[in-house]
């Protein structure tokens, strides 16, 4: 019998700054699409746990990640959310800065007292790309995106690359969860009965498998639907929820993929993208129109469940519990992962 991990780590903020270190600073975050940098200049910014970022496609065509922070006196690069630039100019005293990252200009500041300009330049980070989808990475040492992904990228070769489908937007939520109280969740199929009512009368339940990959560290759904009533719930599909922070859900005629960002020990903003395949579908004679309501209407009902779990979780009243090797065998894979990337913390308790 396996017991869960007890209820502190879901809820002590000593926990999640060790967690931000040791974990998701190591790992790489889906962010944006690739689509969204068309033009060289073009830049998003964005704030991973604590940290502020930015991605921009460099005068050279190069995708570049920096951190979004002045080599003076950390003023801000850029405030807003996207854009696009030639170059950038601090917000503060006005630094000038190419999208390749290199200081160009210090307005009024002798450069002779910088010793090594050359070195002064925007503090990068890692960026890569895999199947339309932008990922960023603070680790050096973390494995390449390839490696990172694991499995994945052999399983999603089965299913249409998001170049040959439509983009249908994304959308973000937050929710007063743990980013593990969300995991444990997305982890197993043991509360589709329960939590979604429409999503589990339109599956074979007894046909799913579930699988714990150890190449990408992920957990695998292997799914089929009960009719063709839904483009996102048609014939066959893969559900992926990959440690820490990622769900990919490939279909027949859809694809989406989610980020689940830490805020704070206590909550978390979750940001989905959408692609469909419309012409597949129609052929088919299927409603493309379903595919996003039916979506959210599933992330709402777990985001209600997490959060309700969560506020149980930090109550402190919750003596640990059981899983179970049948219904829950991702979910103990899991928090598997969590337990040993926590472990050093858990010795030093
Ligand atoms: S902090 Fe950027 S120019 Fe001063
Ligand atoms: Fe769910």
């Amino acid at each position: 019998m396996t017991t869960t991990l007890a209820h502190h780590y879901y809820h002590q903020p000593e926990v999640f700054g060790y967690e931000c270190e040791h974990i998701f600073k190591r790992h790489w975050w889906l962010v944006t699409t690739e689509a969204s940098f068309a033009e060289n200049g073009d830049y998003q910014t964005f704030k991973l746990m604590q940290w502020p970022l930015l991605v921009v496609r460099d005068q050279q065509g190069e995708l570049r990640g920096f951190y979004n922070l002045c080599r003076h006196r950390a003023g801000p690069l850029v405030n807003d959310a996207c854009g696009r630039r030639r170059d950038f100019v601090c917000r503060y005293h006005g630094w000038r800065y190419a999208c390749s990252g290199e200081l160009l200009k210090t307005p009024g500041f002798d450069k002779d007292e910088i010793a090594n300009p050359e070195n002064m330049g925007l503090l990068p980070i890692r960026v890569a790309c895999w199947n339309g989808l932008v990922f960023v990475c603070l680790d050096e040492a973390a494995p390449d995106l390839s490696d990172w992904l694991g499995d994945i990228v052999d399983i999603a070769a089965a299913y249409d690359n998001t170049a040959s489908m439509n983009y249908d937007g994304d959308v973000e939520k937050t929710a007063q969860s743990n980013w593990k109280t969300y995991g444990d969740n997305s982890c197993e199929g043991y509360h589709v009965g329960m939590v979604h009512q429409a999503l589990g009368s339109s599956m074979l339940r007894e046909s799913v498998t579930i699988d714990n990959y150890d190449n990408g560290q992920f957990v695998g759904f292997d799914v089929s639907y009960s009719d063709g009533s839904d483009a996102s719930r048609a014939g066959r599909g893969f559900w992926i929820y990959k440690f820490p922070g990622l769900l990919l859900h490939f279909a027949e005629y859809a694809f989406n993929a989610e980020s689940v960002f830490p805020l704070d020990a206590n909550s978390i903003r979750l940001q989905r993208w959408f692609w469909s395949h419309s012409e597949k579908a129609e052929q088919h004679g299927i409603d493309i129109a379903s595919i996003r309501p039916n979506s959210e209407k599933v992330i709402d009902e777990d985001i209600m469940i997490c959060e309700r779990v969560q506020t149980n979780l930090a109550s402190g009243a919750y003596p640990g519990g059981l899983l179970s090797a049948a219904q829950e065998p991702g979910t103990i894979y899991f928090q598997q992962l969590v337990r040993a990337a926590l472990s050093d913390f858990t010795e030093a308790e």
